[in-house]
């Protein structure tokens, strides 16, 4: 039976793990060389060449995670973005942008590709038509992020696909909000999904890593770049995102559920004006979002009601931790505009919709009960 039609947890256990044919050990052995007899079958092993035993191995469960022919793994969620971006454009190159997306990749757009000569258009993705007409005879690439960070917004991925398609573009997508459990892209015809996989994959809060996953050949395409950039990740830490990764689908489905029920509560609740979550019905793109995915992932949007402090309420939290970065087991809580988007600066945050109330809640997979008297409680304090 193929790997694609295996349940999402026998994939995220087995699928692509190493066997130990020495000991019998029952999980994938640790492969650290760095040098490798250049004249064994395997050919030429290398960590920068992105082959080595442990990243095969991983590389297979990914592909297999996102129902694509390959993947790459990288040191980092931007690493795999800039990696996918720069292998599809040159100097004289357009691409076309979802305006909400993560802080990073906005950055790397409007700054460093600029210096590259490759121009960019922001669409609004609340527009979903306005992507075809800044489409020009230079454009090469589409990009999105669905769910968006931080405004969970949903693009429709079956218009984008067929877009690209219909144009000739390559279509990418950053897939690390709804990670490959909740939504695969490639199955809607997306070329690209790339993930941070500090996020969900990893899932502990201990891990800096990135992937991408596509065809053979596009992969083979930003494979002729992505060695001479060398932002590979360490078969230490790529072990142990193997490792991470075969609990994902029951943490995942452990956030969803989580977030939902806190979501539908904050949506109720007098004290917040507004919730951002895809799987609310108030959700504007909710209906798009139950074609396309299958759980609504664990992080949710909002806003206090008038005259309450975002910051006293954070400060308040006790159980939800004030940090960065969001998708571990741990809910963590932040205001995007100092965080995650404080370097795409005031005006872009208000064109992307993100207020400086904006909270951004990652619900992690304690007992939820827990997390709405730590919600509940920090509300009272602010009142
Ligand atoms: C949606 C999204 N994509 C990519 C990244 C970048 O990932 P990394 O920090 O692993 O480079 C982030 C980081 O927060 C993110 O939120």
């Amino acid at each position: 039976m193929s790997d694609k039609v295996k349940g999402i947890n026998t994939v995220c256990i087995h699928s692509g793990e190493l066997h130990d044919l020495e000991y019998g050990g029952a999980v994938s052995p640790l492969y650290m060389a760095t040098s490798y007899d250049y004249q064994v079958k395997s050919g030429d092993l290398y960590p920068r060449y992105f082959n080595t035993p442990n990243q095969q191995a991983l590389c297979q469960k990914i592909s297999d995670l996102e129902h694509c022919e390959a993947s790459l793994i990288f040191g980092s969620g931007m690493a795999a973005i800039t990696n996918a971006l720069m292998a599809f454009l040159h100097s004289g190159d357009h691409i076309v942008v979802q305006t909400s997306i993560y802080g990073g990749t906005y950055h790397f757009l409007t700054e460093l590709c600029a210096h590259y000569g490759i121009s960019h258009d922001f669409v609004d993705g609340s527009d979903q038509k306005a992507f075809s007409d800044k489409i020009k005879t230079n454009t090469k690439v589409i990009y999105i992020e669905s769910p968006s960070n931080p405004l969970l917004e949903v693009i429709d991925l079956n218009m984008i696909s067929a877009l690209a398609k219909s144009r000739d573009l390559v279509s990418i997508i950053d897939n690390t909000m709804a990670s490959p459990v909740n939504q695969n892209p490639a199955l809607f015809g997306v070329d690209v999904v790339v993930h941070s996989a500090t996020k969900y994959m990893g899932g502990h809060s201990d891990i800096l890593a990135g992937t991408i996953s596509c065809s053979k050949a596009h992969r083979d395409r930003i494979f002729s770049s992505a060695k001479m950039f060398g932002a590979n990740l360490s078969e230490y830490t790529i072990w142990l995102l193997e490792r991470s990764i075969k609990t994902m689908g029951l943490r995942v489905a452990c956030h969803n559920a989580n977030a939902q029920f806190i979501a539908e509560w904050l949506e109720a609740h007098p004290s917040i004006a507004k919730v951002h979550y895809p799987g609310l019905k108030s959700h504007a793109s909710h209906e798009i979002a139950k074609r396309q995915m299958k759980g609504f992932s664990g992080v949710i949007s909002f806003e206090l009601a008038a005259g309450l402090n975002a910051e006293q309420f954070l400060e308040a939290l006790r159980v939800i931790k004030r940090s960065l970065s969001f998708a571990g087991v741990e809910s963590t809580a932040l205001l995007p505009a100092a965080t995650s988007h404080s370097i795409v600066g005031e005006q872009a945050r208000k064109t992307m919709g993100i207020s400086d109330h904006l909270i951004r809640l990652s619900v992690g997979i304690e007992d939820v009960e827990d997390l709405i008297r730590d919600i509940t409680q920090a509300i009272n304090v602010i009142k």
